[in-house]
């Protein structure tokens, strides 16, 4: 029988990415469960959204009764858990929702894996739950979690709730942990769409400090192929790191964008610094390359470039998200319009 899955979250950004990727590729159902937050967007499913292989249910991962209801309804065998509020900046603004959803939410969909015992639970999770680095070394799986913005902590929550879980109940669950995304969909509050759209306008660019910072980039296609990957041949209990080996610098990846779009580095605004802002994240992903196979395809150069032609491609996408909720985010976090 083939797998029908418990999609979380899969309206945003990644979610959406595997959504619509799985779909093509293999003969698996997906019951793909969205809050439809700011985030959440059913214009990223449009191209699948008649697929019979597709079910969407507006609700929250909160919401344990849902959450069992959907998983007898559709008997439902494993969940891959997307759903999470995912900016930095938002959760430096207020803690509250990333608390409810990112650790809550996990506990919620542990305890219905125990229940109705499903076969799998992959939880996805991020590279900032180890804190961050100096200008050596790489996290590995083995790396202390030490996490520093209230995002950071959310996750790390959920991801010792899974350990937890596994150890005390032998929950079937593993964890991805994945450096910074980039690609088509991604919404403009993190720093590559953002830069892109405002750039386009010739809106002035604001990075954060000295602009040094260095994050580990990989492009959301090879994101969501690794968790397939990990989804099939992953052993359950263990951790799995997956990275880009492509570090780069804030300021070289606005400069990137700007050279792309022939547009001034002038548009540079350095503002202040964020608070907490992690130096640097890079991630050593030999288990997964020598354990499962996976290595990252996409060169930056020609992932960059495809996703500033998306952007530039698709202005209806981009102005329907930059909403009157957008414009006060905007607002209150950059101080201008
Ligand atoms: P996103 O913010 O674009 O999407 C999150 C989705 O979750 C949205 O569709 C939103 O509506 C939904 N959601 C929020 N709260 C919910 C709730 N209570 N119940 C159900 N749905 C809810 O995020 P993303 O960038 O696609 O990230 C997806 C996952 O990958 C997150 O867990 C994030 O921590 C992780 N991750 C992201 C990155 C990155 O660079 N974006 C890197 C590593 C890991
Ligand atoms: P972001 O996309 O928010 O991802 P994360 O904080 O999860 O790594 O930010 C990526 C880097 O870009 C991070 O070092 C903060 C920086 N940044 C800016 O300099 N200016 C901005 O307006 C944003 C959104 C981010």
């Amino acid at each position: 029988m083939n797998d029908v899955i418990l999609v979380t979250g899969g309206a945003g950004f990644i979610g959406s990415c595997f959504i619509r990727h799985i779909l093509k590729t293999e003969e698996v159902s997906i019951v793909n469960l969205d809050a439809l937050t700011y985030a959440g967007n059913p214009e990223n499913l449009k191209s699948i959204e008649k697929n019979p292989k597709y079910t969407f249910v507006h609700g929250s991962i909160q919401d344990a009764k849902l959450v069992k209801s959907i998983c007898e309804k559709y008997n439902v065998n494993s969940i891959i858990n997307f759903a999470a509020e995912s900016h930095v900046d938002r959760s430096i603004m207020n803690a509250h929702p990333f608390i409810e959803t990112n650790a809550l939410g996990t506990l919620v969909l542990l305890e219905t894996v125990n229940e109705l015992k499903l076969k799998l639970m992959l939880h996805v999770s991020t590279d900032e739950v180890y804190g961050t680095l100096g200008k050596s070394g790489k996290f590995t799986e083995i790396t202390p979690i030490a996490p520093n913005s209230p995002y950071s902590a959310s996750k790390a929550s959920s991801d010792l709730l899974v350990n937890a879980f596994v150890n005390t109940f032998g929950t079937p669950a593993l964890i991805t942990r994945c450096s910074n995304n980039y690609g088509p969909y991604q919404f403009p509050e993190k720093l590559i769409p953002l830069m892109i759209l405002n750039a386009l306008e010739d809106k002035p660019l604001p990075v954060y400090g000295d602009g040094l910072n260095v994050r580990d980039w990989i492009h959301v296609q090879d994101h969501c192929e690794a968790i397939w990957t990990v989804y099939k041949n992953g052993e359950q209990g263990q951790v799995y790191n997956i990275g880009g080996n492509c570090e780069l610098t804030n300021v070289d990846v606005v400069k990137t964008i700007l050279d792309h779009l022939n547009k001034p580095d002038s548009l540079i605004n350095f503002i202040k610094d964020r608070p907490g802002h992690d130096r640097r994240y890079a991630m050593d992903i030999e288990k997964i390359s020598y354990e499962l196979d996976w290595e990252p395809r996409y060169n930056f150069e020609l992932g960059i470039e495809e996703t500033i032609k998306w952007y530039i491609d698709n202005p209806n996408w981009c102005n329907n998200v930059r909403t009157g909720a957008y414009r006060d985010y905007y607002k209150k976090q950059y101080g201008e319009i």
